[in-house]
């Protein structure tokens, strides 16, 4: 049998037969281009998922799901005065297992940022810092300072302590992204220690449960939702390589935690040490880290109870009335109130577990924009609709999350660890201005609590390579700086007192 008359009879069988509807019209290129293109698709899965997430099963009467608050024992803060005590043992806790080289960092970045209009991948982003330094630098720092700090404070030689960086991508960002890692010299890390990722990819879908094709040699196709990693990881690095996976990387390293946070987010702690030791003093599978939801229609999800397991509400999902509910034990409080903001903590042994129980996972359902090509078309020309016309099916970060034992929520301060990047300069809300406020005003805040002074309008840049959390600054105490610049070391403070 011809490969054609293989997936001919494979794409038949899947109800899915229209992806030919242009072969008569193709010349043996573009029929090649087309056969390539549909062997790289498993239908019979993607027809699965589309009909598993189409038609859920676990929902209440009357098809919203029915959700309620979580234990207050599956949760902490680090906020307030005698969360310090607390903070201060995770920590200890954090920095021991990263000094073991027991901690890694999984970096969501297979976002296309459509919102931004830009498709620059994300990371690359310059928020007009003083410095410059887009947001993968940023991390790539913190990263670096934070191996620092383990071995200074765990006594350990130079060099000798590694966080390994999970980067995930996906097929529209894996180019331009390693292209960035590569001509900034991965921003001083050591290129072994940044292992790159893909995540994967599922065809859209019209309504009626067709793929739309895109051209007359492509289905539509779209990454499958930062979720991706729980495959992504299983997949092989390389493919002159196939045993080499992320999981059999982590496993190999030695790694057994994993702190797992989204690009966009200047604020993030890397493979935060409180987040991490927090963790593995409950013995937790998985965890997330949460901030007080300002306001009903903020666009964070909320970590809630679905059917009695953990999960997250998506701000696209939640109905009104629950994103409103008060919580009856504190009426000026929102019943639903634990914004996730995409920092995820697991083991590696759950990660392992997930394939086991991948398959009933529902992904999430969003009506876009395809763009498409009629089948109908004798030109065969891609057409841009106006309004939304197919479904991306996405898993969440998340949604493993209701498989897992053990499930804590940490909540932090809003304010220090988290300012997103959603929306194009000029919005005001989420955006390169809002995120590069938050970060100077952060920094400013390190240089008071050091017993510094700032004099006004004075605007100070510090690099992570020099402070992580605030730490590191107490030659800073008793000065008043009253020039801007930003400092690559705390030694060059001195030239703005
Ligand atoms: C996300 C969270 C939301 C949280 C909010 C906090 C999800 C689905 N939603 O919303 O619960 O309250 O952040 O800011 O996680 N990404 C991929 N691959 C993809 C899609 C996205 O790696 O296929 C990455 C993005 O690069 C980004 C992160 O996932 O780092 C979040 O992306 P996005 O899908 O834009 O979610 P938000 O709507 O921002």
């Amino acid at each position: 049998m011809s490969s054609y008359e293989r997936l001919k009879e494979r794409y038949l069988a899947a109800n899915q037969s229209h992806v030919f509807t242009y072969w008569d019209r193709l010349n043996e290129k573009e029929r090649d281009e087309l056969l390539h293109n549909l062997n790289k698709i498993d239908i019979e899965r993607a027809n699965r998922i589309f009909a598993k997430s189409t038609h859920p099963t676990s929902e209440s009467g009357n098809g919203q799901p029915s959700i309620e608050p979580f234990p207050d024992d599956s949760f902490d803060t680090t906020i307030g005065e005698e969360s310090v005590a607390n903070v201060e043992s995770w920590r200890k806790i954090g920095l021991d297992a990263i000094g073991a080289g027991k901690v890694g960092a999984l970096l969501m970045a297979g976002g296309q940022g459509t919102r931004l209009g830009n498709s620059d991948p994300k990371g690359c982003y310059d928020i007009g810092l003083p410095s410059h330094k887009p947001l993968f630098q940023i991390q790539a720092e913190r990263i670096l300072r934070l191996q620092t700090l383990a071995e200074r404070e765990l006594g350990k030689p130079v060099g000798s302590v590694i966080v390994p960086w999970y980067v995930m991508t996906s097929r529209p960002t894996r180019p331009a992204t390693v292209a960035f890692f590569e001509k900034h010299q991965y921003f001083g890390l050591s290129r072994s220690n940044v292992i790159f990722f893909e995540q994967g990819t599922l065809p859209c879908f019209s309504p009626d449960g067709k793929v739309i094709m895109a051209s007359p040699t492509e289905i539509a196709t779209a990454p499958d939702g930062n979720g991706g990693y729980y495959a992504g990881l299983r997949a092989p690095l390389s493919p002159s390589d196939p045993d080499h996976t992320g999981l059999s990387d982590l496993k190999s390293r030695g790694v057994e935690y994993l702190h797992a946070y989204a690009v966009d987010n200047c604020l993030v702690r890397v493979a935060d040490p409180v987040f991490v030791g927090y963790n593995i003093w409950k013995h937790a599978d998985c965890a997330a880290k949460v901030i007080p939801k300002a306001t009903p229609d903020e666009g964070l999800g909320v970590i809630a109870l679905k059917g009695g397991v953990f999960t997250v509400v998506e701000y696209t999902e939640i109905t009104r009335e629950q994103a409103e509910r008060k919580d009856p034990n504190h009426p000026d409080r929102l019943a639903f109130r634990a914004g996730s903001i995409a920092n995820f903590f697991y083991t590696r042994t759950f990660l392992e577990e997930v394939e086991s129980f991948e398959s009933q996972l529902a992904f999430h359902i969003a009506q876009k924009k395809v763009p498409y090509c009629p089948v109908d078309n004798p030109t065969g020309e891609t057409i841009k609709p106006s309004k939304p016309n197919g479904i991306k099916l996405e898993l969440f970060a998340f949604d493993a999350f209701s498989f897992a034992k053990r499930v804590f929520v940490l909540e932090v301060d809003r304010k220090e660890e988290f300012s997103p990047f959603k929306n194009p300069p000029g919005t005001g809300y989420e955006d390169p201005d809002t995120s590069r406020t938050a970060i100077l005003a952060q920094q400013k805040r390190f240089l008071q609590r050091a017993g510094a002074s700032v004099a006004d309008g004075v605007v100070i840049e510090i690099s992570p390579l020099v402070s992580y959390a605030g730490e590191g600054l107490e030659a800073a105490k008793g000065k008043t700086y009253v020039r801007s610049g930003f400092v690559e070391s705390v030694e060059e403070l001195d030239g703005l007192a």
